[in-house]
C-alpha cells in the first residue's frame, strides 16, 4: 500500500526543520547506502550524529507519535532513526530496493525496513524534479508533495528519485518495521479501522462496531509480532 499522509508537521515544525537544514553542514549520502545502492545514489545527508540532526529527529518522531494516520498505516513496531537528505545540482538516486535490515550505528540496534516514508521538507515549487518514483502493484507512481506531507509505502519496493535541476529538494526519510509484517494483512487491517471508524461515527457504539473492533483486534493477535 502506498499513501499520501497530509499534514504530518505542523507549521511551527516545519519552519524549524527548513531553519535547521539550512544551516546544516551536509556530507556525501553515499556514507547510509548498501553497496548496490550507493553506486546509484547521488545524493547528500546530514550525519546521524550531528547536532543538527538530533534536533531534527526529535521533531520528526515528536510529529510521528500523534499521528493516527501513520499509527494505523504502519502499525509501527521499531522506527529507525530519521535521517535528513537533499538533492540539487542534477543530483539523483537510481533505481534501486532498499536494504531489508538496517543496523543503527550509535546503538546497534536492527529494524526489519518493512515501511520506508518519505516525509517532504522543501515546498514542491521551490525546486524542479526530484520526484520519488515507485512501483506499485497497481503500477509506477510518481510522487512529489507538499512541504509537511508525507508518503509511506512498502520497503519491498523498487523505487529511484529523479534528479533535481533547478533548487534543492530537502526531505527526511526512515524505515520503520511493522508488528505486522506483510503488506497485504497490513493493508487489510488500515482498511477495516477506517471502515470501523466511519461506522461509529455515523451509528456510534453499536453492538456490531464493538463487536467488529474485536476483529480488528483479534486479528492483530492473531499476526503481530511484537
Ligand atoms: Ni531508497
Amino acid at each position: 500500500m502506498l499513501l499520501h499522509i497530509p499534514n504530518v508537521l505542523n507549521a511551527t515544525e516545519l519552519k524549524s526543520l527548513q531553519e535547521l537544514m539550512a544551516k546544516a553542514e551536509w556530507v556525501d549520502g553515499k556514507v547510509t547506502a548498501g553497496t548496490q545502492s550507493a553506486q546509484v545514489k547521488r545524493n547528500m545527508q546530514l550525519p546521524e550524529e550531528s547536532s543538527s540532526a538530533e534536533a531534527a529527529r526529535k521533531i520528526v518522531l515528536q510529529a510521528l507519535s500523534r499521528n493516527a494516520l501513520f499509527f494505523s498505516a504502519v502499525l509501527p513496531k521499531k522506527i529507525f532513526p530519521p535521517l535528513f537528505n537533499q538533492y540539487r545540482d542534477g543530483m539523483d538516486f537510481g533505481a534501486h530496493i532498499d536494504n531489508a535490515v538496517r543496523t543503527h550505528a550509535l546503538s546497534g540496534n536492527h529494524v526489519r525496513t518493512d515501511v520506508s516514508s518519505t516525509l517532504f521538507i522543501a515546498p514542491p515549487e521551490s525546486y524542479d524534479g526530484g520526484e520519488l518514483v515507485i512501483e506499485d502493484t497497481y503500477g509506477v507512481q510518481s510522487v512529489k508533495l507538499a512541504a509537511g506531507d508525507m508518503v509511506v509505502y512498502p520497503g519491498t519496493s523498487l523505487h529511484h528519485v529523479k534528479p533535481v535541476t533547478k533548487g534543492a529538494r530537502i526531505a527526511c526519510f526512515f524505515w520503520t518495521q511493522s508488528m505486522i509484517r506483510d503488506d497485504a494483512k497490513r493493508t487489510l487491517l488500515f482498511d477495516m479501522d477506517a471502515a470501523i471508524s466511519t461506522l461509529r461515527q455515523q451509528h456510534g457504539d453499536t453492538s456490531a462496531v464493538v463487536r467488529l473492533t474485536g476483529n480488528y483486534h483479534n486479528l492483530i493477535r492473531m499476526w503481530s509480532d511484537v
